[in-house]
């Protein structure tokens, strides 16, 4: 942490977008690093469901952000974020957080938004060229306002949000230098480590991802996750059992690397598909029996949650967070003099 930063306690958040179930990728890339800060943290961690930053994009959408708000809180408990140490709130509850986004509005330029680099990327893949909508061109400024509303300085993200604390943390100093008031703390990025930051997809995309259709959910059955592992790409040109495999892109090899507990038999297995007289089937069996001992837990643990109970978390969640919100907008008023 800066000597900046100093005088802030450590406020940790970080959200989802609720528009889909979250998958494996998800599980290395960013719920492992908040279930180990919401144990160093415990009280001051806020998990947000981003439903507001997901409208920018489904605004004609607004049953399946509906129907994933729960689904994702669902996700992240059945993996293990627990509601007494972390704060679960819904984004548009807090309607402080669309009114600072206002205010920092003021604090950025169009020129500066367009240069956000995963604004460009995602406008390029959405393929919006110029009738991007507002909303969306201008979320890291919403997102900004999702982090300081509640002073948050440690940020938990996968790599591609770098981007987003960076445009946060310009507007958090222009706002402390222009209105004469430390208000804002520096926002360190938590990002997973190197090895972890890329779960490829079950075709082999170098990404896992939804919308490639690739992914494997933590709330898929035992069969759905056979059939999955069992298409999985290998290695086109490993036909027969007995011919050499290549280890390098193999779907299979690379999961086992990051799930396998048996570092030293992954390592036996690779050097034996190599040579020759290792199968894909025997080697998908047991990336089943792997990925199994992860996700049935998890699933049981989802199918136990009870919607009900899980919106009722959420709104407890949020009254919390309601109530930090309004202080720092107490401040944040004060410091820009329209405290009438
Ligand atoms: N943009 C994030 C994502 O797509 C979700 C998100 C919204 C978020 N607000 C946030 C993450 C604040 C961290 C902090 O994954």
């Amino acid at each position: 942490m800066t000597e900046k930063s100093s005088h802030f306690e450590p406020r940790v958040l970080t959200g989802d977008r609720p528009t889909g179930k979250l998958h494996l990728g998800h599980y290395l890339g960013s719920i492992e690093n908040r279930l180990k800060y919401q144990d160093k943290y415990p009280g001051s961690f806020l998990y947000m469901i981003a439903d507001v930053q997901a409208l920018t994009d489904n605004a004609e959408n607004p049953e399946k952000v509906r129907a994933n708000v729960v689904e994702v809180a669902k996700d992240n408990i059945a993996a293990g974020m627990d509601p007494t140490k972390t704060t679960m709130f819904i984004q548009s509850m807090v309607p402080e957080i669309a009114e600072l986004t206002i205010f920092f509005l003021n604090l950025v330029t169009v020129a500066r938004l367009e240069r956000n680099p995963t604004v460009k990327d995602e406008m390029k893949q959405k393929g919006f060229g110029t009738s991007v909508p507002a909303g969306f061109f201008m979320y890291p400024v919403s997102q900004a306002a999702d982090i300081l509303f509640c002073k948050g300085n440690i940020v938990p993200v996968g790599e591609d949000q770098k981007p987003m604390i960076e445009q946060a943390n310009e507007i958090a100093e222009k706002f402390n230098r222009i209105y004469g008031a430390e208000i804002f703390p520096h926002v360190e990025a938590v990002i997973p480590d190197e090895e972890h930051r890329r779960v490829m997809g079950l075709d082999g995309n170098a990404k896992m991802s939804k919308s490639l259709n690739n992914a494997i959910y933590l709330a898929d059955s035992d069969d759905v996750l056979k059939e999955k592992v069992m298409s999985a790409y290998t290695d086109p040109n490993h036909v027969h059992k007995d011919d050499p495999g290549t280890v390098e892109g193999n779907v299979v090899f690379s999961y086992l690397d990051f799930f396998d507990p048996n570092k030293s038999e992954v390592e036996e297995l690779k050097a034996q598909y190599r040579k020759g007289g290792l199968g894909d089937v025997e080697l998908k069996n047991r990336l089943y029996d792997v990925l199994r001992n992860i996700i049935a837990p998890i699933r049981e643990r989802r199918e136990a949650l009870n919607d009900d109970e899980v919106m009722n978390i959420l709104l407890e969640g949020t009254k919390r967070a309601r109530e930090i919100a309004t202080a720092t907008m107490g401040e944040v008023r004060e410091a820009m003099k329209i405290n009438y």
